[in-house]
């Protein structure tokens, strides 16, 4: 059996197999209520049956002010939670696993869905816009200037990522991802290019690493220990002044010791920079963490076919592949795989609807 459908124990969860949908934003919810619709429900009703072993679902805002566009999915209420709970339990209808990633996004809040037909930019006031919250007063490239967070701000984002994390618990999710890559809030915190505070979250590692390992440690304590917890960093800023894989392998041993289970490794995004994206591109990232820390890692970015994910994980690159753009075009990418790789249509997951064409 090739290694990417062997199924992979990670506590009390088993993941049928080891090829995952990666979290992609929809910009779909309507009227700025970050409630999951129709268009959620389908879009991983339909990976659940291209046999995806875990989808998971996008940045999902634990307050309203760490939205990226506003009509970002949220997690900070009750009514999302009911149809966040639709989505799971569609998912998990089809044997696959459902996480959710948290996500605040910082400096990055508040700008218009990429097909909104708007010029990169912050959404002002006057359309339904909202200030934003960094570590510092810098601004990312061409949006607003954000405000720099007091203390008391940063616990109440500390206890918003906490009570997501129950309320993800709630709606039935098998997995959370902390998100804390692209620039959004917690990497801003993470990398000296977007964080010059002088106080005790900022500065050394350890302060810069201060909030992420907060919001870690106390979202551990509250989801269940059964539960698997991943979280999601960009393992360098590709910029020499910002941060790097060294403080990401020194991060990674910090986050196992704390019980994260899993790192779903990414890179960039919190400064402009140019970034080799290329195959497997940030395969080697998942590699260092790997070796280095001893944690799990997720490998992701421009992996597309078949033999190329299988070869990820038989080198030892990585525990789990994540599939963004290729799963966009192709649902049933799991499906392909399986034909291309030898897999018997017993083996492969095949909804039992499907078997007799297989
Ligand atoms: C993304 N990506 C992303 N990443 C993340 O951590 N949270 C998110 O919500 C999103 N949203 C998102 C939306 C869309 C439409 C795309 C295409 C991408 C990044 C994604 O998870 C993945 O890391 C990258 O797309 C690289 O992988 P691929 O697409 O090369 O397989």
């Amino acid at each position: 059996m090739p290694h990417i459908f062997d199924p992979l124990i990670l506590r009390d969860v088993t993941f049928p197999n080891r090829i995952w949908l990666a979290p992609m934003c929809q910009y779909s919810c309507d009227a700025g209520d970050g409630i999951p619709t129709a268009w959620h429900f389908v879009h991983h009703a339909t990976r659940a049956v291209g046999g995806f072993g875990l989808l998971i679902a996008e940045a999902s805002a634990v307050a309203p002010e760490g939205r990226i566009t506003p009509r970002d999915a949220g997690i900070w209420n009750h009514d999302q939670v009911a149809g966040w709970r639709r989505v799971v339990d569609v998912v998990h209808s089809h044997g696959a696993k459902m996480g959710i990633q948290l996500a605040h996004a910082g400096r990055k809040a508040s700008t218009y869905p990429p097909f909104a037909g708007m010029a990169n930019g912050s959404v002002p006031e006057s359309d339904a816009g909202w200030p934003t919250l960094a570590p510092s007063a810098i601004a990312f490239d061409t949006l607003a200037e954000p405000r720099a967070m007091t203390l008391e701000e940063i616990d109440d984002v500390v206890d918003a990522f906490v009570d997501a994390a129950a309320r993800a618990d709630e709606a039935g999710f098998d997995v959370v991802e902390i998100h804390a890559a692209h620039g959004y809030l917690l990497h801003e915190f993470l990398s000296p290019a977007s964080n010059r505070r002088d106080d005790e979250y900022g500065g050394s590692f350890e302060n810069r690493a201060r909030l992420l390992l907060r919001v870690t440690r106390e979202v551990r304590e509250i989801w269940p220990q059964s539960k698997p917890l991943f979280v999601r960093i960009s393992a360098t800023d590709w910029a020499d002044t910002g941060w790097n894989v060294d403080e990401s392998v020194r991060l990674a041993i910090l986050l196992k010791e704390i019980g994260v289970d899993l790192v779903d490794v990414s890179s960039g995004g919190n400064v402009i920079a140019d970034i080799p994206a290329e195959k497997n591109y940030q395969v080697p990232l998942a590699q260092a963490i790997r070796e280095r820390s001893g944690v799990a890692t997720g490998a992701v970015g421009l992996i597309t076919e078949p033999a190329q994910a299988e070869a990820i994980l038989t080198e030892g690159h990585a525990d789990a592949v994540l599939l963004g753009r290729a799963a966009l075009r192709e649902p049933y990418w799991p499906l392909r795989a399986a034909s291309e790789l030898g897999v018997t249509w017993r083996d492969a997951p095949y909804p039992e609807q499907y078997t007799r064409g297989a």
